[in-house]
């Protein structure tokens, strides 16, 4: 499986299917299982934790079908109709969000937003990957989920802006979040994009 940072494999044992994820750095680990299990424990759609070892999970299988994989399907097959995933990736955000701020006191983040960090399994968004998460502005993860949908391969399609368009939209409104901010951190992350690839986007700048 596609993995910057850990090992991260699907297994099969007696029939049934795992993932099995290692990971590189020791806190990474604990932040992930403990936000794994205070997020199962409060009901948001996270994978189960089958087994916990030393610096490895094994977790429940959610398939294959990332966000990404629906999300370039669409626009492969031209398709518009994306606003119930938006509502729906946005809700399980409130979801996190809500939960994380109740049982910390303070707010806390995703910071790695990634469409392969969800996935849709049974008609419903799950989210995956949490050693990353820290506390900051829900607008960060805002602006990076809105730079990410406009840079993936071909990046800044017109079908790409109306669907970045669409999700500002919604998760401003949905989220209760500054739009100006949103866009602050897109462009941001759009730099950071720029830098990491050593590309530049000019046809983003020219957007704006
Ligand atoms: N529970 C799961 N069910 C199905 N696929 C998973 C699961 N966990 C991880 N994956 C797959 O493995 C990839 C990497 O896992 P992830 O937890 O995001 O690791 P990393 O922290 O290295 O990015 C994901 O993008 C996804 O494709
Ligand atoms: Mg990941």
């Amino acid at each position: 499986m596609i993995s910057k940072r850990n090992q991260v494999q699907r297994v099969i044992k007696d029939n049934n299917s795992y993932i099995f994820k290692t990971f590189a750095q020791a806190d990474d680990f604990m932040n992930e299982v403990e936000l794994l299990k205070i997020l199962k424990e409060d009901g948001a759609n996270v994978p189960n934790i089958l087994e916990e070892g030393h610096n490895f999970l094994f977790l429940e299988d959610l398939g294959d079908e990332t966000l990404l994989n629906g999300f370039e399907s669409m626009e492969k097959h031209n398709r518009t109709e994306y606003k119930d995933l938006i509502l729906k990736l946005s809700k399980w955000l409130e979801i996190f969000y809500s939960i994380t701020f109740s049982r910390y006191g303070k707010k806390l983040i995703l910071n790695d937003v990634n469409f392969r960090n969800f996935i849709l399994f049974e008609n419903e968004i799950y989210g995956i990957d949490f050693e990353q998460s820290c506390t900051g502005a829900i607008e960060t993860d805002a602006g990076k989920l809105s730079a990410y949908a406009l840079t993936y391969e071909p990046s800044i399609t017109q079908w790409k802006i109306d669907f970045r368009n669409e999700l500002i939209d919604i998760l401003s409104e949905e989220l209760n979040i500054d739009r100006q901010q949103i866009l602050n951190e897109e462009k941001k992350e759009i730099k950071s994009i720029e830098n990491r690839r050593k590309i530049s986007l000019d046809n983003y700048w020219n957007l704006l």
